[in-house]
């Protein structure tokens, strides 16, 4: 039987907004599994929202809602933002249902059955007043090291030492202040400990984890791997552990359990397979691949293959680590504003600029990856916008104005052949680098397709060619549609909004990375009619990308006693509580929205520049042109030798200040518009005879003007 795969992201709290930093592993996981589909593999993806634990039951109550109302408003959020990402799950499940009950029963079962289960005596902190024991992170004191007041029970923010809760001076409780006391109480422990020899061979099976994590994790068992503690007591969301009284599973015992429990709902649903156990079966022939971030390799990589031996399940073939996403060069932070609900972003742009930055930056290693909003403006307009974009652009746009839509057969031989086959020589390379996860060296390698392809076009200038030889440039244009396509197929997985709607343009149907295995020259069928082109992807704009991140409120929003996240290993418990709640939602101050214009608050900005009268205005000429030719000038950074065609029979030479943000391969064949009279002036020994007109601040900040579809010479007024 063919080998059938399973694939999963680390399933999100139902406990606050989905951020661009989870955006990371979700789009990492969607543009993988969007390759292994496009190669033709059999390949499911499962994903559920994470109900349980302390800090969700706690929002809950502060509401006054059941925490079962409360974790679904999430549910349905989290699916729409992610759909919005054009992240697709075969299945969106939940932990808080029958499946997962069903699951977690069957397998603690199976663990106590193995003789795994032990009981034993903890003491911890209890409030005598909330009637609670509290986890480290709902216990604050003073530091015992550094003294710095209101710190969390396991850890000091201020000095980064770690200790226990008892050692905090003057300890009291996150919710009312009160000091705890100790209180005894029998928990249940998973004997992870009988599991080290199992483990360390896991660790080294190949391709289980990045090697460089496996060392990491070897210091776990140096130091003797210590048992689990799989319960708590109530009050507690989460199932009730059968035969206990007031007993609960921690979260984090149920939670990766939720991976099956979504494979048996999506079974069911579905009817494409008879239940879980077709993929989670001990010697079922699946490859299970978990992705999830560096903060829950513990939980992934030692606690959940030893439960899923012991209970007999299929172990995961491998897990995929990534880093943190910071945004410009910083930690995400709530007080700064910069995490960035996904929402704040899809109301602003379009998602696949953010996967194709995404991809552009991730490498098969955990080191985090920077979301600096300038560096994401200037390489999506650079490379998607700019070389891909514009490749397409000039190809489609030329076929289909002078040439009626019509392709040229292919040819025997010639630059243009040659450029399409060396560009699909080049396609296992990028297959080889999406099954490493080495994604930024498959966009590099597809962006050096893109370039290649755009010097070709500037060397055959066709826009020229066009007017002596219309086969000749139909030709020539038809290769560079080809090798369009490719592009189409290649950036399929990363950005599948802009692959489709170039197929579309080009009438051809969707090219996959399976059809690519034995595909020739010439790619497309020649004898099709082309679709209509129109510009793939707008450029990035400064103000839309700057607008994603809202001004952080005046007033911190989370009040500082309000601790915890779901409960993870007690050292990586870190997130601020992210409900939203009415309460917490800032007011705008009135005073500051309906400040209308002319408010007399001395803002820096220069008013208008004096009115001028049309004839002055009148006196510049403006002239629709194409660019025909195009090089660096050399010893000038910033500027470009532009032969423009105006209609005048010979084209113009402009020397332009615009290499910053294009490259001569990327202006060839573009249209512009000029300033036609201006005098003409000497730069760098050229003489430059007109000037080209811009939007932007400057630098690499510039977008040429675009006239639209008129010939050469026509006016612009
Ligand atoms: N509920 C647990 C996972 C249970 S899996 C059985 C959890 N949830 S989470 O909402 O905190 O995180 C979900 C995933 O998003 C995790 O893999 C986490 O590493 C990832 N990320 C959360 N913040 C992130 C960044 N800032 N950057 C990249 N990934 C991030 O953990
Ligand atoms: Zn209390």
């Amino acid at each position: 039987m063919a080998e059938r795969i399973l694939v999963t992201s680390a399933l999100p709290y139902a406990n606050g907004a989905i951020h661009l930093g989870h955006v990371v592993e979700y789009v990492q996981t969607d543009i993988y599994v969007r390759f292994l589909r496009s190669c033709g593999q059999d390949v499911v993806y499962f994903c559920a929202d994470d109900t349980h634990g302390t800090p969700i039951e706690l929002n809950a109550s502060k509401l006054g809602i059941p925490p079962e109302q409360f974790v679904a408003r999430f549910h349905d959020e989290h699916q729409r933002d992610f759909r919005d990402f054009d992240v697709r799950f075969d299945y969106f499940h939940s932990t808080n249902s029958p499946e997962n009950r069903q699951y977690a029963e069957l397998i603690y079962g199976r663990l106590k059955d193995a003789g795994d289960i032990d009981r034993r005596d903890v003491e911890q902190a209890y409030c005598e007043k909330d009637k609670r024991f509290l986890p480290d992170r709902f216990i604050r004191g003073t530091c015992p090291n550094c003294k710095a007041a209101d710190q969390y029970g396991d850890a000091c923010e201020k000095c980064g030492k770690t200790y226990n809760p008892t050692d905090l001076i003057d300890a009291h409780c996150a919710l009312c202040r009160t000091p705890p006391v100790r209180r005894n109480s029998e928990h249940l422990f998973f004997r992870l400990s009988r599991h080290a020899d199992f483990l360390q061979e896991v660790l080294k099976r190949p391709g289980f984890i990045h090697p460089g994590l496996a060392t990491q994790l070897q210091g776990f068992f140096e130091k003797g791997l210590s048992d689990w503690d799989i319960s708590r007591d109530g009050p507690y969301f989460g199932f009730a552990i059968p035969g206990e009284t007031d007993k609960f599973f921690y979260v984090w015992l149920d939670a990766p359990i939720g991976y099956i429990a979504t494979t048996e709902k999506w079974a069911k649903e579905t009817g494409r397979a008879k239940d879980a156990l077709e993929y989670w079966a001990k010697d079922a022939p699946t490859r299970i691949v978990h992705f999830i971030g560096k903060d829950i390799v513990y939980f992934h990589a030692l606690f959940w293959p030893a439960v899923l031996k012991v209970a007999g399940f299929h172990i995961p073939n491998e897990i995929k680590v990534h880093g943190h996403l910071t945004v410009n060069g910083e930690k995400m932070s709530k007080t700064r504003g910069t995490m960035v609900p996904a929402r704040d972003y899809l109301e602003q742009l379009d998602p696949s600029y953010l996967r194709y930055f995404y991809a552009a930056n991730l490498g098969a290693g955990v080191e985090d990856l920077d979301l600096s909003l300038k560096d994401f403006r200037l390489r999506v307009n650079g490379e998607l916008v700019n070389n891909v974009g514009n490749l397409a652009n000039r190809a489609l746009s030329m076929l289909a104005g002078p040439l009626e839509k019509k392709l040229a057969p292919g040819r025997q031989e010639g630059a243009g052949r040659t450029l399409v086959e060396q560009a699909l020589a080049r396609v296992p390379e990028v297959r080889e680098a999406f099954e490493k996860l080495e994604y930024r060296a498959a966009i590099k390698i597809i962006t050096d397709i893109a370039s290649t392809a755009n010097a070709f076009l500037q060397t055959q200038a066709p826009w020229a060619l066009v007017k002596k030889d219309a086969e000749a440039a139909r030709a020539d244009l038809s290769d560079a549609a080809d090798v369009a396509y490719l592009l189409g197929a290649l950036l399929a997985p990363v950005t599948p909004r802009v692959s489709e709607r170039l197929f579309a343009q080009l009438n051809a149907p969707p090219l996959t990375f399976q059809a690519l295995a034995t595909a020739k020259y010439p790619l497309l069928d020649r004898t099709r009619p082309l679709g209509t082109p129109e510009p793939l992807l707008p450029r990035l704009e400064e103000d839309r990308v700057n607008a994603i991140i809202k001004a952080p409120p005046e007033l911190p929003v989370a009040d500082s006693t309000t601790p915890g996240s779901g409960g993870k290993d007690k050292k990586k418990e870190k997130k601020p509580v992210e409900a939203k709640t009415p309460e917490a939602q800032p007011a705008v101050p009135t005073t500051q929205a309906s400040a209308g214009a002319g408010a007399g608050t001395g803002t820096a900005e220069a008013g208008p520049a004096a009115d001028i009268e049309y004839a002055d205005f009148a006196k510049v000429v403006l002239k629709a042109g194409r660019i025909v030719a195009a090089e660096k000038v050399k010893g000038a950074d910033k500027l470009l030798k532009l032969d423009v065609d105006l209609g005048e029979g010979t084209p113009r030479t402009i020397v332009s200040g615009i290499a910053e943000a294009y490259t001569a391969e990327a202006v060839a064949g573009r249209r512009v518009v000029v300033v036609a009279n201006l005098k003409p002036r000497k730069l760098k020994g050229i003489e430059s005879r007109g000037m080209l007109l811009t939007a932007g601040s400057g630098g690499k900040d510039l977008s040429l003007l675009d006239p639209g579809d008129v010939a050469p010479g026509s006016d612009v007024k």
